[in-house]
C-alpha cells in the first residue's frame, strides 16, 4: 500500500478518551524506546509528527493517527519503564490492557523487539498474548542499521526462537533511519487492513 496521507487525531490517557469512531486500528507496541513513534515517522515519512524523545517513556497515552482518511495506526506507550512511578506505570499498565482486551476495531498489532537484544520478560507476555488471542501480528526487529548487514538474518533468526514462534511467523527488519523494511511493512499493513474490512 501507499499511504497518501497521515494525520495526527487525538491522545488518549484513558478509554473514553480513544475515538470513537469505528475505524480499523492497527497498534504499535514494544518496550519504551525501542522505536515505536520513529517507526511510524518512518513510515508517514515525516520527522516529526510523532513525537521521539531520547527520554524512554516519552509516549505516555495512546496516540492516534488516521491514514488515507481510512483507518488508524496507534501509537502505544511503551512497556518496561523502571523510572516512571508505580503508579503511573499501573494506570498505563491498566489502559493498555483495558484497550487490548476491548478495543473492537483492533484489528492487528505491530509487535516491536530491538534486534540486538534478547527480548525481555514484558516482550514474552506480549507475544504469548497476541498469539493466545490469535491477534494478527507481525514482528519487527528494530535500529537494524545498528548490526552490520550480515549480522541482521541471524539476529532475527534467533528473536524468533527465544519467542518460540512458528517458522510461519511475519517478521521484518527495520530501520526508521534508512527506511530499510518499509516498503514490506506498508505491504503487511495493507493486507491487514483489507482483511479486517473484509471481515
Ligand atoms: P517510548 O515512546 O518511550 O515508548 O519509545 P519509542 O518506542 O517510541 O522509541 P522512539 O521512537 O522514541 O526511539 C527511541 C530512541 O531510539 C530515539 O533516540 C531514536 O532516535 C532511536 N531510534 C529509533 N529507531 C531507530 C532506528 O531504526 N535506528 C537507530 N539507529 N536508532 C533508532
Ligand atoms: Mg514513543
Amino acid at each position: 500500500m501507499r499511504i497518501t496521507s497521515a494525520e495526527f487525531v487525538t491522545s488518549a490517557g484513558r478509554m473514553e478518551e480513544c475515538p470513537p469512531e469505528a475505524r480499523v486500528e492497527i497498534a504499535m507496541s514494544g518496550r519504551s524506546n525501542v522505536g515505536k513513534s520513529s517507526l511510524l515517522n518512518s513510515l508517514f515519512r515525516r520527522k516529526n509528527l510523532v513525537k521521539v524523545s531520547g527520554t524512554p517513556g516519552k509516549t505516555q497515552r495512546l496516540n492516534f493517527f488516521l491514514v488515507n482518511g481510512e483507518f488508524h495506526l496507534v501509537d502505544l506507550p511503551g512497556y518496561g519503564f523502571a523510572r516512571a512511578s508505580g503508579r503511573a506505570r499501573n494506570e498505563w499498565s491498566g489502559m493498555m490492557q483495558s484497550y487490548l482486551q476491548t478495543r473492537r476495531q483492533l484489528a492487528a498489532v505491530i509487535q516491536l523487539v530491538d534486534c540486538r537484544h534478547e527480548p525481555s520478560r514484558e516482550d514474552r507476555e506480549m507475544v504469548q498474548w497476541l498469539v493466545d488471542e490469535r491477534m494478527p501480528f507481525c514482528l519487527v526487529a528494530t535500529k537494524i542499521d545498528k548490526l552490520g548487514a550480515t549480522k541482521v538474518e541471524p539476529a532475527i533468526r534467533g528473536i524468533l526462537r527465544e519467542l518460540e514462534l512458528p517458522a510461519g511467523q511475519v517478521v521484518l527488519g527495520y530501520s526508521s533511519h534508512t527506511d530499510q523494511g518499509r516498503v514490506e511493512l506498508l505491504e503487511w499493513i495493507g493486507e491487514a487492513v483489507k482483511t479486517a474490512t473484509a471481515g
